[in-house]
């Protein structure tokens, strides 16, 4: 069997693949370099910068592919199953990752620590413009309660925050024993005074947030997305920014990545973050290790926890 890995794995995941089989790692490939080697592949590894499209998919005799990470939206899974391949990913080993970074984007945001180092950094004694918002006693909307949502919940109970939360597959009692509020989406987002998203990409959250959902929110509300891209309707967004109404924003995630071209990241209250949610040092051996022995596992014919 042989395992081709395409994305940047820490080393822990590609040492367990090797214990078993043939490992090659080849980053970087474009589509058509990637369509002409695939047909020598059972297994093949991403991240997310490979995008795994119909078009590899239709040249591969691969068995399984395997996201090291949370979002599969990189990868092509209808086809993939149409071809019987299996898509495995690794749900849990960034977590605290993803949830750290967002709370530490949501205190950035309340506190202007952004732009206050950039003030000081430029020799600027300047207090007055950076003076910011406490989150106790504030209503965080959550959207989206599944392991990073919740997480993030907890946390912003641990500070003092009023949790608010939508999920539309959760079960009330549960959460609220932990002094989590669940809500329809329409009451979270007119009721908090931050909202951090915590849901997939498919067609149903696409643009979820939009002009219409917006103008529900409260006034200067503060949003952030760690998430990603594309649930929030970015032109929808900018306006609201540009009038005021959403006081700031943070986000780790864009339609379009890198969004080197979008006008949002040059807006001054917007906090911006290349994708870094799951970027620690922990996470990235966690999802290597747990995405390796899930291949390992169906290149085997066992069960797979993640498929
Ligand atoms: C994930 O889906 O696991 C995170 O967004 C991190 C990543 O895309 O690498």
């Amino acid at each position: 069997m042989r395992i081709l890995v395409s994305d940047d794995l820490a080393h822990e995941g590609i040492d367990i693949l090797k214990q078993e089989f043939d490992v090659d790692v080849k980053t970087s490939l474009s589509e058509e370099q990637l369509m002409e080697i695939i047909q020598d592949y059972d297994a093949l590894v991403v991240r997310s910068a490979t995008k795994v499209t119909k078009n590899i998919i239709d040249k591969s005799n691969l068995k399984v592919i395997g996201r090291a990470g949370v979002g599969v939206d990189n990868i092509d899974v209808d086809s993939a199953t149409r071809k019987g391949i299996l898509v495995v990913n690794a749900p849990e080993g960034n977590t605290i990752a993803a949830s750290e970074h967002t709370v530490a984007l949501l205190m950035a945001a309340a506190r202007n620590i952004p732009a206050a180092v950039a003030s000081l950094k430029s020799k600027k004694w300047d207090r007055k413009s950076f003076v910011g918002v406490e989150l106790r006693g504030k209503t965080l909307g959550v959207v989206g309660l599944g392991r990073i949502g919740k997480d993030v919940a907890y946390k912003a109970i641990g500070l003092g925050m009023n949790v608010l939360a939508y999920d539309p597959y959760v079960i009330k009692d549960h959460v609220e024993n932990i002094h989590i509020k669940v809500a329809d989406l329409e009451t979270v987002i007119k009721e908090a005074d931050f909202i951090t998203f915590h849901v997939p990409l498919t067609k149903t959250t696409y643009h979820m947030i939009d002009k219409e959902r917006i103008s529900m929110m409260k006034d200067k509300v503060i949003i952030i997305n760690c998430a990603r891209g594309g649930i929030i309707d970015e032109t929808a967004l900018y306006d609201a920014l540009v009038s005021g109404k959403v006081a700031a924003c943070a986000l780790d995630v864009f339609e379009h990545e890198p969004p080197l071209e979008s006008p949002l990241i040059d807006l001054p209250n917007v906090i911006a973050t290349p994708h870094l949610g799951a970027s620690t040092a922990e996470a990235q051996v966690n999802v290597a290790v747990d995405v390796a022995k899930d291949i390992i596992r169906a290149l085997k014919g066992e069960m797979v926890k993640n498929p």
